[in-house]
């Protein structure tokens, strides 16, 4: 039935469409070819075909809830061993789902947020401490190393009153190195025919057991000092209310089990696409002198030099938060995700679908095509962004989040960290590119700039 929807020219039998893949950077892969075949395409490896939809268009029809809903494959559905039916790997009619999105929905909240706001500056101002001693040393800071630590120290301790030590660390935490072979080992598997993997992943398979009882281990520990420190004693953060709320009509609580599946699935979620984000949006702030000057005027004017910005004052950054949503338009740190059809249907008027089967939309092409973002929509400029712009744009066009009843839980959490640390990092140095970097996208189901460092100058309160 997907006869219309045009595949790579040199179709192998059995194979398929491998000529040429790249099998470390899927996604990039993908916008090649669907720069060559366009709004929707399909891709076939070892008898497995998916379907990619990069159109803003079709992109829209998928984005309607009473045609299409979340669907739990590829790279989410491997996540399935570790995440299990945690929020973000749950099928749609698991009943945990539903239990668990009511318990922890109240955790961001405005009210929530603003608890968070004063831990999330203090981890700022920790990286801050760090890249200031990079920058006496006059040592290049390691961008996307640096936000990891940012962000992963970020959600423990908002969501879980737990320190990692990034910042004291050399080396990344190992929560983190075992979280990365995970990612990994979960995009691999979409590239080995089901069958042949015992036997061509058995090494990675094998270290990928091990990752996973790393961070089983290490959030039962999380979750033990919180039990036996107590009642409430954090303060009604995400760990509390998984381990003490009631749902609010059904009286259920989360089971042991659960509460482990949802902290890892915090932990991993919560921070590994922020950290990305930033990194992206420093990587344009730094190639993009004027925008930087902007931005950087912007913080003056609506902070002063007021040393802890308020839960307030970051949502006037209108200017930063431009920067922000620009680069997450470039470079969706998830940058696709799964939806399939709740009943037959057809999609663009022409390809019949039949109910349950799904199609992958592309954000990352769908944040480039030429019919929403104009001829030039390769290049990076947040003024796309103006209150007038986005007004103008059709709905569904710009996608970082996901969609529906299954869209990300945590954007005003990432969103709101973001936008302050740009603000404290812009206001308190220069950021000078390296001459030499080229971006580099390296994936592992999420994307992040591989490389990735700057030379810090300082200005304000350190000049
Ligand atoms: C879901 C992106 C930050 C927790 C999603 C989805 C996307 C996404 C695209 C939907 C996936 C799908 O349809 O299969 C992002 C990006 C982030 C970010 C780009 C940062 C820039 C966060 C943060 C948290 C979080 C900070 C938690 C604190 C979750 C959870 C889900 C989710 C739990 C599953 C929600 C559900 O299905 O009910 N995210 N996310 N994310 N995200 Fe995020």
């Amino acid at each position: 039935e997907l006869h219309r929807i045009p595949h790579p020219p040199h179709r192998l039998p059995v194979l398929g469409d491998v000529l040429g893949a790249r099998l470390r950077s899927p996604v990039q892969d993908s916008m090649r070819i669907g720069r060559e075949l366009g709004p929707v395409f399909r891709r076939k490896a070892f008898g497995k075909e998916i379907v990619f939809v990069g159109g803003a268009d079709l992109a829209a029809e998928m984005a309607d809830e009473s045609r299409f809903a979340k669907h739990v494959g590829l790279g989410v559905a491997n996540l399935r061993p570790i995440a299990g039916d945690g929020l973000f790997t749950a099928y749609n009619d698991e009943p945990n789902w539903q239990l668990a999105h009511d318990v922890l929905a109240p955790g961001f909240s405005r009210e929530a947020m603003e608890g968070y706001h004063p831990m999330m500056l203090d981890v700022a101002e920790r990286l801050m401490d760090s890249w200031d001693r990079e920058r006496t040393a006059g040592r290049a800071v390691n961008v996307p190393r640096d936000m990891t630590r940012l962000t992963l120290e970020t959600i423990a301790r908002t969501g879980f009153g737990h320190d990692f030590g990034s910042f004291e660390r050399a080396r990344p935490h190992p929560f983190v190195t075992a979280m990365v072979g995970t990612l990994s080992y979960a995009q691999r598997r979409n590239q080995v025919p089901e069958p042949l993997a015992p036997l061509l992943l058995r090494r990675a398979a094998r270290l990928n057991e091990a990752d996973m009882a790393y961070l089983n281990r290490t959030v039962d520990e999380v979750v033990e000092a919180r039990r036996s420190s107590g009642k409430g004693d954090g303060n009604g953060d995400l760990l509390d209310r998984m381990l003490e709320t009631a749902h609010p009509e059904t009286g259920e609580r989360l089971s042991p089990e659960n509460v482990r599946r949802q902290v890892i699935t915090f932990l991993v979620a919560g921070h590994e696409t922020t950290s990305g984000a930033l990194s992206f949006a420093l990587h344009y702030l730094s190639r993009h002198p004027d925008v930087a000057t902007r931005a950087r005027a912007e913080v003056d004017r609506v902070w002063g030099d007021t040393p802890r910005p308020g839960y307030e004052q970051v949502a006037r950054l209108r200017y930063v938060r431009r920067v922000l949503d620009e680069s997450l338009r470039l470079w969706p740190t998830a940058p696709a995700f799964a939806r399939e059809a709740r009943e037959d249907t057809v999609l663009g008027g022409v390809h019949p679908l039949r109910r349950g089967a799904w199609a992958l939309v592309l954000t990352v092409m769908l944040h480039r095509d030429p019919a929403v973002w104009g001829a030039d929509a390769e290049r990076f400029d947040p003024d796309r962004f103006d209150a007038k712009a986005v007004r103008a744009r059709p709905a569904h066009t710009f996608k970082p989040f996901g969609t529906g009843a299954r869209a990300c839980i945590g954007r005003q959490f990432a969103l709101h960290e973001a936008t302050l640390v740009l603000g404290l990092l812009l206001r308190r140095y220069e950021l000078r590119p390296d001459p030499e970097y080229q971006l580099r996208v390296a994936e592992r189901l999420t994307l992040m700039p591989e490389g990735l460092t700057l030379h810090l100058d300082s200005r304000g309160p350190l000049s």
